[in-house]
């Protein structure tokens, strides 16, 4: 799954927060020496990277908005040929204006014959040139149009499709595997989606579409060009080619940098989130540490604005040098020209339409070879986004599932369920069978990292057992619809979310139905005990919590613990997961909390994880994980008798209240305090 791709990204490597040690992350080698073979293996591997994403793209623009795709492409079209025209009218109005000295010299008839292809007036010099100079205003007009016209549609186009990509990132990261998050890289993939190609496919649109109109000016000038000077077409064809082969080379390499200067800018945002966020100001402040991330910042930010420095330097002075021979071969073509002008082959509108021509043909060569060296960029940061929305969940989901029974019995049954998690060398959970009638209520106990956590998140179906079985009410859990299922598990987890929204809101989104039916949210605020915590608010139900977007309140760490807690019982499920429920809560509150579970959970299972012996002895039965594995289980008063791992747990607690001297097993005499 996503841990094995983990060795061949980039991001991977020894662990590098930043905030100590070398802040220097070693550049990305240079491309070597490359014979012809791999050198065509590249030029080809270029094309597939240049095209790929193209029609994807074409798909994506046009479903956004047809009308507007389609008129971006018509103003595109128009837009490449109406330079040739343009340099063309130039000529007719030189060639009218030199006519028109001549008349005036010489005395002969004033007529001029103008060729405009199917059409060939004959009209006096002063009315061709007044007609030449109309029809020239119309085109630069018509120009500005086109690019007022491409501005706004592009604009346009630029807002529907950044929405359209964030609404599919959002639709796919929805519909992703808990795995998927939980893998640094594969999590990377999803930041870089959504934060570096959100504007690309419409950059790729504008690109694709630019280089459409820049081919057929190009086609178009070199038309033109041809039927006087083959020649001169054919220098002003090759010569702009070696300025194309250094950005390529820097365009793919630009990316690399980016890409390994992007861990850096990642920590470097770190850093500024750890000095401006709520949550952190206090430990910020408690242990000083403000001026010393600053200083992280400035480290680490010279090295990649140093890095960035040389890049754009180089890649530009490089650009620059090998522009010249295109400079060169240009200056060759003019004198040329203008020698052939005055030794008279040429007239002087002949002159300015080679002058326009051959510099069209010039950049829209450059243009045409950097327009797509731009598409091999977009290209590949659209990669990160088509990689992401080819993702496939891993959990499998039955074509045709076994419906959930509503309500379901809640009977819960681990059959010889073994775990790891993708990439961990270790188990999580090793050979646990256990099986929890409807009803009852379990406590499950053991030392940070036995596996408890883990045990719930495959009954949510969070992740797939390796070997064994999850059933509920006898059915494989992967043959139910793994919404379903979770639709009749209500829960909360060690590490609740805290929303940005009302006290009502917070403890509504347990269950979408009933989100906004007050009644529903303050009988489980009452069940959770939050309600008279809730009625002491300014606002009552309708206090923001969090100052995020309105001036709202904040709570305790216990506080917001209980209004997660409602959360959970928004639901009438049948199966209640509570990961740690009271662990922020005072010793009432807790008392509380279990004196009502009882009765709360009547005709529910439910399954707590506590270290609090205290609560812990009130379930019906214990199960003790020790490594993923199930070492002991019973009621309390079996475990106790039995007097093993949990017993002297539970001594090493009371002893804590009572004074009493235990030393427990395996606890490490070392850490007490040198003198
Ligand atoms: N997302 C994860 N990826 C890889 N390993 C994980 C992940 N989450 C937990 N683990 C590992 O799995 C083991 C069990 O973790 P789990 O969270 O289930 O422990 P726990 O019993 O809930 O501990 P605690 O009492 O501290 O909450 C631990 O060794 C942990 O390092
Ligand atoms: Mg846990």
């Amino acid at each position: 799954m996503w841990g094995r791709r983990r060795s061949k990204d980039p991001d991977s490597g020894p662990a590098n927060s930043g905030l100590t040690g070398d802040p220097v992350i070693e550049e990305p080698p240079e491309p070597g020496p490359k014979d012809w073979r791999s050198r065509w293996r590249t030029l080809k591997e270029s094309v597939r990277g240049t095209t790929a994403a193209l029609p994807q793209v074409i798909r994506l623009v046009w479903d956004a908005s047809p009308g507007v795709t389609a008129g971006l492409f018509a103003a595109t079209v128009v837009a490449g040929i109406v330079p040739a025209t343009s340099a063309y009218t130039s000529k007719l109005l030189v060639n009218a204006v030199v006519q028109g000295i001549v008349v005036h010299r010489e005395h002969i008839a004033d007529r001029i014959r103008l060729d405009l292809g199917l059409w060939h007036p004959t009209l006096t010099t002063l009315n061709a040139i007044i007609f030449l100079a109309v029809l020239q205003l119309l085109i630069f007009a018509l120009i500005a149009f086109l690019s007022t016209a491409r501005n706004i549609t592009q604009q346009l186009l630029q807002n529907s499709v950044s929405m359209r990509i964030q609404l599919m990132v959002m639709e796919k990261a929805a519909g992703l595997d808990l795995a998927f998050y939980e893998d640094p890289a594969s999590y990377d993939l999803l930041r870089r989606a959504q934060t570096d190609s959100i504007n690309r496919p419409v950059m790729m649109i504008s690109t694709a579409f630019g280089l459409v109109q820049t081919t057929l000016t190009f086609i178009s000038m070199i038309a033109l060009l041809v039927v006087v000077s083959p020649l001169l077409a054919l220098i002003a064809l090759i010569s702009p080619i070696p300025a194309f082969i250094a950005d390529t080379r820097y365009g793919w390499r630009g990316y690399n940098i980016a890409r390994w200067g992007s861990r850096l800018l990642r920590r470097m945002n770190y850093l500024v989130t750890l000095l401006t966020t709520d949550s952190y100001a206090k430990e910020v402040k408690l242990f000083g540490l403000g001026q010393y991330f600053i200083n992280r910042y400035r480290l680490i930010g010279e090295t990649y604005y140093g890095s960035q420095r040389r890049q754009v330097v180089r890649r530009y002075a490089i650009g620059f040098l090998w522009g010249n021979l295109s400079t060169i071969a240009t200056s060759v073509t003019y004198l040329y020209v203008a020698l052939q002008a005055i030794a008279g082959r040429l007239t002087l509108g002949d002159l300015t339409l080679y002058t326009t021509a051959a510099q069209s043909v010039q950049t829209s060569i450059q243009g045409i070879l950097g327009g797509f060296s731009g598409m091999y960029e977009h290209n590949l940061y659209l990669s990160n986004l088509f990689e992401l929305l080819g993702t496939k969940t891993v959990l499998p989901v039955p074509a045709r599932p076994v419906p959930v029974a509503t309500p379901l019995r809640g009977e819960i049954r681990f059959e010889h369920v073994t775990f790891a998690y993708p990439g961990a060398t270790e188990n999580a959970l090793t050979d646990l069978s256990f099986t929890v009638s409807p009803g009852e209520t379990i406590a499950i106990v053991g030392r940070n990292g036995a596996g408890k956590t883990t045990l719930f998140k495959l009954i949510c179906r969070l992740y797939d057992p390796v070997e064994g079985r999850v059933l509920i009410d006898d059915v494989d859990i992967r043959d139910y619809d793994p919404a379903a299922l979770r639709g009749q598990i209500g829960g909360m987890f060690q590490d609740y979310v805290t929303y940005q929204a009302t006290a009502a809101e917070n403890i509504g989104l347990g269950n979408l139905p009933t989100l906004t039916d007050r009644d529903a949210v303050i009988k489980a605020s009452r069940q959770a005990g939050s309600d008279a915590l809730i009625a002491g608010l300014p606002q009552g139900y309708e206090t923001a919590l969090g100052k995020w977007f309105d001036a709202g309140v904040n709570l305790s760490g216990g506080e917001w613990q209980k209004v997660a807690l409602a959360r959970a019982f928004m639901r009438d499920a049948r199966i209640l997961l509570l990961d740690e429920p009271t662990s922020a809560l005072d010793a009432q509150a807790e008392y509380e909390l279990f004196e009502r579970l009882r009765s709360l959970t009547r005709g529910r299972t439910a399954v707590y994880i506590s270290h609090r012996f205290s609560t812990v002895r009130r379930a019906d039965r214990i199960l003790f994980l020790e490594h993923g594995r199930l070492v002991e289980q019973g009621t309390h008063e079996q475990l106790m008798r039995l007097n093993g791992r949990y017993a002297r747990l539970f001594r090493l607690q009371a002893a804590a209240y009572t004074g009493e001297d235990v030393v427990p097993e395996e606890v490490d005499l070392d850490i007490a305090p040198s003198a």
